[in-house]
């Protein structure tokens, strides 16, 4: 029996990893500036670390983790997220104790149960950034900022930045009282995960994706109206900072985000091209977490984002349009005409290549005819061609495959007239 790849986990081929890599490379550039420092954690973790950061009662660790026991029967899981992982190495390498903020960045691939369709996938990829050690609006802006230049560097129009703040641990006991009440009334009729979320966690009955509980949850009572001053004072501090440096956002009081982690600051940005799922990245403030996985108060708060990264490469598509196909031939293929001629071919080629060029070599001995129409059609610019009479004087026919135009060139003459492409 054929075998394939697991449902919802797919390859990449070039023609996506050449994308995947801009928007990596952009990534590192503009992260870069904002002296964000790349860490890699683990892809597999204890259980533990999701189900205390991001909930017991949350999609993620409830129904989508790919949990199991390992030989000593240790429960181990694949991460669906790295912001637990990200902020268990905080406090394992007791970060705090450095000078200054902690600015992290993270790409690589994360493991979720979910449906697969476009855009949602069983393995993804996320690019984060994190920033441990400090609670201030200034924080929160500057990441915001950072990724209005992202998405400028990536062509990417038409992603609107939505906004909520889902309240700090003070205001938690009074807003989950409001929650339960209102619950207690409509119970019965909400499903049998809201029913027992509105015991264990009522925050989470926010983000039931039932149809039949949505007018239900649509009625309940906004974190927004139980804020406390020390909360609302950050959130409008993060407003005035974006007003007053042209970032637009729209506040949705229903935004909560899926992770329990979550206080105060929670954002989204969601972009049109994207259909159904339309979440091209999401993040917020966690203070609190570094605390409740080991770590001593002055540790501090913290805030960070994921892009999507699958999603984040469909936008900049879209954005590109018919013009933005980013797969790329070699500068040119190298064809010996005999097996005689590989041995100068093959020396020439890694001297083209020590030049930063890009070439490929064909097998000796092939039909000229097929070794160029081959070479055209993995779109090669030029083909290098060597006879007997060329290797014997250091030169090629040097054929432009788009015009059929041929010259004789010097070996020497080569790097500066493949390079200038002429
Ligand atoms: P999240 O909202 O669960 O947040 O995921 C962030 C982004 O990852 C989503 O907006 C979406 O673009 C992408 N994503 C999630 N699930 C899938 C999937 N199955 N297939 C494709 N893309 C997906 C977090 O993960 C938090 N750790 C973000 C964060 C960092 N908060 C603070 N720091």
């Amino acid at each position: 029996m054929k075998i394939q790849a697991i449902k919802g986990m797919r390859d990449l081929l070039p023609a996506d990893t050449v994308w995947f890599q801009r928007l990596e490379a952009a990534v590192r550039e503009v992260f870069g500036r904002y002296n964000f420092e790349e860490i890699r954690t683990p892809v597999v973790e204890p259980a533990e670390l999701f189900t205390r950061s991001v909930g017991e009662e949350t999609d993620i660790v409830g129904k989508e983790m790919y949990t199991f026991a390992d030989k000593d029967g240790a429960q181990l899981t694949l991460r669906p997220e790295a912001t637990a992982s990200a902020v268990r190495a905080y406090v394992e390498h007791r970060m705090w104790e450095r000078p200054g903020l902690t600015r992290w960045y993270y790409i690589g691939p994360m493991f979720r149960r979910e449906r697969p369709q476009k855009g949602r996938y069983r393995q993804f990829y996320q690019i984060g950034a994190e920033v441990m050690g400090g609670d201030s609006a200034l924080i929160d802006y500057e990441l915001l900022a950072m990724l209005r230049m992202l998405l400028e560097r990536c062509g990417i129009g038409g992603a609107e930045l939505v906004l909520n703040s889902v309240g700090c641990a003070k205001d938690r006991p009074a807003y989950h009282a409001a929650l339960r009440a209102a619950l207690a009334e409509r119970l019965g009729e909400l499903c049998a995960d809201c029913q027992r979320r509105a015991q264990t966690n009522p925050l989470r009955v926010l983000d039931c994706k039932v149809p039949a509980d949505q007018p239900i949850i649509a009625g309940l009572p906004q974190i927004g109206d139980y804020l406390d001053s020390d909360c609302r004072a950050h959130f409008d501090q993060l407003r005035a900072l974006l007003d007053a440096n042209g970032i637009a956002y729209r506040v949705d009081p229903r935004l909560v985000r899926g992770l329990d982690y979550y206080t105060s600051t929670a954002f989204e940005f969601v972009h049109g091209a994207l259909g159904s799922q339309n979440a091209l990245l999401g993040g917020g403030r966690y203070d609190g977490l570094a605390q409740a996985l080991g770590a001593p108060a002055q540790a501090g708060g913290g805030i960070g984002f994921a892009i999507g990264e699958d999603r984040f490469v469909l936008a900049m598509q879209a954005g590109a349009g018919a013009g933005g196909d980013a797969a790329t031939g070699p500068d040119a293929v190298a064809i010996p005409l005999t097996a005689a001629e590989l041995q100068p071919v093959l020396e020439l080629s890694e001297r083209l290549r020590r030049a930063g060029l890009r070439i490929e070599v064909a097998e000796p001995g092939r039909k000229l005819g097929k070794a160029l129409e081959l070479a055209a059609k993995q779109h090669a610019r030029f083909a290098v061609l060597v006879g007997a009479a060329e290797a014997a004087a250091a030169r090629c026919q040097l054929k432009r495959l788009a015009t059929g135009d041929q010259s004789e060139v010097p070996f020497a003459q080569l790097p500066a007239r493949l390079g200038a492409g002429v």
